[in-house]
């Protein structure tokens, strides 16, 4: 592992996310009436790409499950090619850190001309003076700050701070959690910038061997899995790994990789596994990597301290334990750093990945 020297703007970027989710917590909010009223708004879809894209599919369980409004995620790159049927009574929320992807833009562009008023557009961006912003009924933007690097990192997990608050916020005001019930998520939401801070500095020594394994690293693929709120996060990280690293890195649900996907397992192939408690999804997963490993897979566990899944994997890398429904917060920084190593470690340019820009505008 690196010595973390803050010698990249991709580094930076991520060491800041403690300060930022700070920020993001401690911003105004205010909901707009039509988000809060039961009538405008019975549904939300949730539209954007690449990284806004996983940040909305983690928010997508937080709005299910707090808010109980039916939730869907659709892809932004998508949509012009296959309009999906927007039902009546549905808010769409537009998440995009540039606020500038041309896909996102057009899809808005043409929703807003086929039904002409009858959709609000709620945008959550992290550049105030964006076409996207001007374009919704109201606007969120998050206080990320400038993020250098092309990879999202800081830029993320403003998002995923954003929209966690949001969906404490709505069930409250909807009447669907109480008083009660949304201060103590409120709490569990206050103790992220220490638990980021202390997750980033204990990673630092974490290293296995010589780097994180680096002998897996030599190789040209490597799968992520996650159940639930983690399988947006297996996504996640493999995109990271795929713009600094150019490996072949793919995010599976692990249910899903177990319906075909694993006939690519061989001896030595590596696996990261994302486990976050002992529910019933991580002792599904816990079974799967079993019979993972007597295809001869090497695993990679990750989780947080004290998990009681993790023993008996090839490597295990811990995070700082925090209440479940946060866990997307902690478990995509190790999956960051390793991206940001695995670049280094092939002397690659992780601020400035090949072919890539900070948005396809
Ligand atoms: C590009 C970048 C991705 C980014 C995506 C969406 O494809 O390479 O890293 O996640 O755009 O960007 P946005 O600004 O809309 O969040």
């Amino acid at each position: 592992m690196s010595d973390f020297a803050k010698d990249s703007v991709m580094l930076q970027n991520i060491w800041q996310q403690p300060q930022v989710v700070a920020d993001c917590l401690a911003m105004d909010l205010p909901l707009p009436d039509w988000l809060q009223d039961p009538t405008s708004t019975q549904r939300l879809v949730l539209l954007a790409c690449g990284s806004s894209r996983h940040a909305a599919l983690v928010a997508q369980h937080w709005f299910e499950s707090l808010t109980k409004l039916p939730t869907r995620v659709l892809d932004a790159a998508e949509w012009t090619d296959r309009p999906p049927l927007l039902e009546p009574g549905t808010t769409i929320v537009a998440l995009s850190q540039s606020g500038k992807t041309k896909d996102l833009l057009e899809a808005l562009a043409q929703i807003q001309t086929s039904h002409p008023g009858e959709f609000k557009v709620l945008a959550i961006a992290n550049v105030e003076a964006s076409p996207l912003v001007q374009m919704a009924d109201a606007g969120i933007v998050t206080p990320a700050g400038v993020e250098g690097a092309v990879a999202a990192t800081k830029s993320f997990t403003a998002q995923l701070a954003v929209l966690a608050r949001l969906a404490v916020d709505l069930a409250q005001s909807r009447g669907i959690v109480d008083l009660t019930r949304a201060a103590a998520l409120r709490s569990d939401l206050a103790q992220l910038p220490k638990a980021i801070e202390t997750t980033l500095t204990e990673l630092k020594t974490q290293a296995v061997g010589e780097g994180w394994g680096l002998d897996w690293m030599m190789r040209e693929s490597v799968v992520l899995l996650g159940r639930a709120l983690m399988q947006p996060i297996a996504l996640e990280g493999a995109l990271k790994l795929k713009e600094t690293c150019y490996v072949h890195a793919e995010g599976f649900g692990a249910g899903d990789f177990c319906h075909g996907p694993m006939a690519i397992l061989k001896p030595g192939f590596p696996v990261i596994a994302l486990m976050t408690s002992s529910t019933l999804s991580d002792q599904k997963i816990r079974s799967d990597l079993d019979r993972f490993r007597s295809f001869g897979s090497y695993i990679i566990g990750i989780g947080p301290r004290d998990h009681g899944l993790l023993p008996g994997l090839d490597e295990v890398l811990e995070v700082e334990p925090i209440a479940d429904w946060l866990m997307p917060f902690l478990m995509v920084l190790p999956l960051q750093l390793l991206a940001y190593d695995w670049a280094r470690s092939l002397d690659l340019d992780v601020d400035q990945p090949r072919y890539l820009t900070k948005f396809i505008g």
